[in-house]
């Protein structure tokens, strides 16, 4: 076979020891935070063996191949080559693509041409048989108008976000500064967590995952990813209900590849009612059936459990002096300093009554210029909204914003527009000490 697919965590994979400028952060440093007591980072919490949690998390970091459904058009061939900073979950150094266009005010993803996301990758010229297959390279169509790139998040902590009521967050951005005030985003679940007996197949939930907060649990951004960064669809089975959400295979510039020039899977057996092209099914529903695909199980286990970023303490007197300014001049109206504390008993089976500060609210603002102009059938004003990026962790991270535009948490800062231009400015009218103090606050959580 022409193709061959090869790991590349090697290449890809950066370790904390490239970041330079203020603490590394190693997990020998004194524990701080409240949360989780000192767990490694890439460490899991409670409520999951360590058997378990590392059966799922090779799942995640699996290279997967043409033969196991990979393709036609893909990112990358495991989870675990894009979420790689500090450890395996952690965020990552690929920029995908993603175009659109604005039609009357309103912007289209174009999907009859393959958007909004453009795939990086195509199987290319492969033989099924007797058969020769193409597989186009996508490439922003010439009609599209807005480009946008979007760097892989940290995944540390989300199953403690997942657990978190809707409520609390429409109670954070109610408190917020009305020039700062959130919108908090819905979205229904299409891959409900069995686990969590408040999720069914529609249940319209908080959506708070995604830069642009469109996907509200962390099932159904499993199969998501599953599908549109590495080309393996997939079906599940609950409560006697099959879902085929994400089942079809993505179409190279909006044409779906026939039958065999996909992938080269083997073919789900007839009559158990799976979309042609399903690379890896549950089958029939019958008897009510609850049962999700076990790879995507598995995703949800690892990133259910994949514990928190902890505090970094090495610079305390400067990161307390830092911690006054973030209040003063408004970053705290967007990443708020409110403790999060999951429900006890927490619904999807993490620890209950366990305390977090992600330092966001997991709410959209109107960032102006910093907004990446995408949001399928929106106004323009509203392709602006983007997530407040949780700051735990950044320490980790060597690339920031949505596009990965910088490394440096003062131009990141620099770059808040709209709804954040005014704490921007305020940061930079501080002196340097208060600027410096607050970045080593910054880089503390
Ligand atoms: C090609 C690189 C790549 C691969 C492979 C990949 N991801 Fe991601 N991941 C990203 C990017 C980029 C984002 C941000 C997407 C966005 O919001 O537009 C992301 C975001 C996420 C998020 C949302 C986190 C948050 O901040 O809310 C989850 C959950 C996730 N990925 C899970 C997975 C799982 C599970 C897999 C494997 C099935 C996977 N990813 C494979 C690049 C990747
Ligand atoms: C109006 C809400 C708002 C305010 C106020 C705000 N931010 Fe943000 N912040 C955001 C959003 C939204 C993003 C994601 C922007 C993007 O990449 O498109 C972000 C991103 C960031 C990032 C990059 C994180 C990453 O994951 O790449 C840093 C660092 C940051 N903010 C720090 C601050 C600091 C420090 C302040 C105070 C000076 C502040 N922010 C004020 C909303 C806000």
């Amino acid at each position: 076979m022409a193709i061959s697919f090869v790991r590349t965590a090697g290449l890809l994979g950066v370790s904390t020891g490239l970041l330079v400028g203020c603490s590394p952060g190693m997990p020998d440093e004194p524990a701080t935070s409240t949360a989780t007591g000192a767990i490694t980072l890439g460490g899991h919490l409670a409520g999951i063996t360590d058997a378990d949690f590392a059966e799922a998390r090779d799942n995640f970091n699996l290279g997967e191949s043409i033969d196991d459904g990979v393709g036609p058009v893909f990112n990358e061939t495991a989870c675990g080559n894009c979420h790689t900073n500090g450890a395996q979950g952690g965020a990552g150094e690929q920029i995908e693509r993603r175009f659109g266009r604005v039609n009357n005010g309103v912007f289209s993803t174009l999907a009859n041409e393959g958007g909004s996301l453009r795939q990086l990758k195509t199987l290319g010229t492969f033989t099924n048989g007797t058969r020769t297959c193409t597989v186009p390279l996508e490439r922003d169509p010439a009609d599209s108008t807005v480009h946008a790139g979007r760097l892989t998040t940290p995944l540390f902590g989300l199953g403690l976000v997942d657990a978190m009521p809707d409520s609390f967050f429409t109670g954070l951005v109610a408190a917020e500064p009305a020039q700062v005030r959130g919108t908090v985003k819905t979205a229904a679940v299409l891959i409900p967590n069995p686990v969590d007996r408040s999720q069914r197949i529609g249940t319209v939930r908080v959506a708070r995952f995604g830069w642009k907060a469109d996907i509200s649990n962390l099932a159904t951004f499993a199969a998501d990813a599953y599908k549109n960064e590495m080309g393996i669809t997939t079906q599940h089975c609950f409560q006697g209900t099959s879902i085929t959400s994400f089942a079809t295979e993505s179409a190279p510039q909006g044409v779906p590849m026939p039958l065999g020039c996909d992938d080269l899977a083997p073919p789900q057996p007839a009559g158990n009612g799976v979309p042609a092209g399903t690379d890896d099914a549950v089958g029939s529903c019958a008897g009510g059936l609850t049962e999700l695909q076990e790879d995507i199980q598995n995703f949800i286990n690892f990133m259910t459990f994949l514990a928190p970023p902890e505090k970094d303490n090495s610079d305390p007197v400067a990161a307390n002096a830092g911690a006054t300014v973030f209040n003063q001049v408004g970053c705290n109206g967007c990443h708020v300093t409110t403790t999060f504390r999951t429900p006890n008993p927490a619904p999807n089976g993490v620890p209950g009554g366990l305390a977090f500060n992600p330092f966001s609210d997991f709410a959209v603002h109107d960032m102006g210029t910093l907004g990446d102009g995408i949001n399928d059938g929106d106004t323009v004003a509203v392709t602006r909204r983007m997530r407040t990026a949780p700051l735990w962790g950044i320490r980790f991270r060597n690339h920031l914003l949505h596009d990965g535009r910088t490394s440096d948490i003062a131009t990141a800062i620099k770059a808040h527009d709209g709804q954040g231009a005014t704490a921007a400015a305020a940061f930079t009218a501080r002196n340097a000490t208060d600027q410096h103090n607050l970045i080593q606050f910054v880089r503390s959580l």
